[in-house]
């Protein structure tokens, strides 16, 4: 049978950032690798991407990051202790994540932005549409995961999808805001998209969080695309130039999402789960 080259098989976790608002906690120990509870946010995102149908987990990680390997591996000496105990149950999850997927990890070696994290992704995901979950934006809802209701969008549109949320005017300097134009209830066809804008410049209060689904023309941009703010290789830039085609749709996602790269975020994510424990 023929490959279907157009079902999202495949996630991009870019976690190569150095998690500065987390030291020294993230000194040593990956960003991605911080528990809310007791499930590190990086399981949660792979747990979300098996939701969406995505067997495929592909890790942008960097220097310090072998604990992300280790943790979606089997650990023997461990598996062995406690066999047959009533400790057993606490292994439960993480086996089965690592039953139903396969992991691939490529390095970026400096880390020049977001959108460089994604191109270095490029090698693990080849010529394909695939999505991309930023480990620290944590997506909770009781029916259908952010990234199923993603996939399914994907499925009608066929073009690159990002999910957004409307925010405090105050905040816009924290992401990238898009405005356009209404396909549907949720569904937004971009016009323009600005990255981290003061609220004064900001087109509007809908902002990107880390749930992308990516069409794979995407890479060919983002070799192009120059540094933009900060001085890194942003996505949002990329992003723009797909969008002035007619290819980006925002998605008014169902369901919470918590910053957890913020002391703030992270804590209300951990109170929420903790509710729900
Ligand atoms: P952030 O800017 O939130 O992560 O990037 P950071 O740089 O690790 O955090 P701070 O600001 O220093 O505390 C969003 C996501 O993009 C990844 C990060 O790992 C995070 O998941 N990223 C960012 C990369 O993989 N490479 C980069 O060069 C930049």
């Amino acid at each position: 049978m023929p490959k279907d080259k157009t079902k999202i098989k495949k996630c991009l976790f870019p976690a190569a950032g150095y998690g500065t608002r987390f030291l020294p906690a993230t000194k040593a120990i990956p960003k991605e690798m911080l528990p809310v509870l007791t499930k590190p946010l990086l399981q949660y995102g792979v747990e979300e991407a098996i939701s969406a149908g995505i067997e495929t987990m592909a890790i942008v990680t960097g220097r310090g990051k072998r604990a992300i390997e280790d943790h979606f591996d089997v650990s023997y000496e461990l598996e062995h202790q406690i066999k047959g105990t009533s400790k057993e149950h606490y292994l439960t999850e993480i086996r089965d994540v690592i039953e139903k997927c396969t992991f691939s990890y490529t390095r970026q070696i400096e880390m020049k932005g977001l959108g460089h994290a994604i191109l270095c992704g490029e090698t693990l995901i080849g010529n394909e549409p695939f999505a991309v979950i930023l480990a620290d934006d944590l997506c909770d809802n009781d029916g259908d995961s952010v990234l199923s209701q993603m996939v399914k969008l994907y499925d009608k549109y066929r073009c690159s999808i990002v999910a957004v949320e409307e925010i405090p005017l105050e905040d816009s300097n924290k992401y990238g805001i898009v405005t356009g134009k209404t396909e549907e209830d949720g569904a937004i066809r971009i016009t323009d998209m600005v990255e981290k804008p003061d609220p004064k410049d900001a087109p509007s209060n809908l902002a990107i969080i880390g749930r992308y689904i990516l069409t794979p023309d995407i890479f060919d941009i983002l070799q192009e695309t120059k540094p933009g703010k900060g001085g890194e290789i942003q996505i949002t830039d990329a992003l723009l130039v797909q969008a002035k085609k007619g290819g980006v749709i925002a998605y008014k996602f169902k369901g919470k999402r918590f910053d957890c790269g913020s002391i703030d975020g992270f804590v209300e994510a951990t109170n929420y789960f903790y509710e729900k424990w």
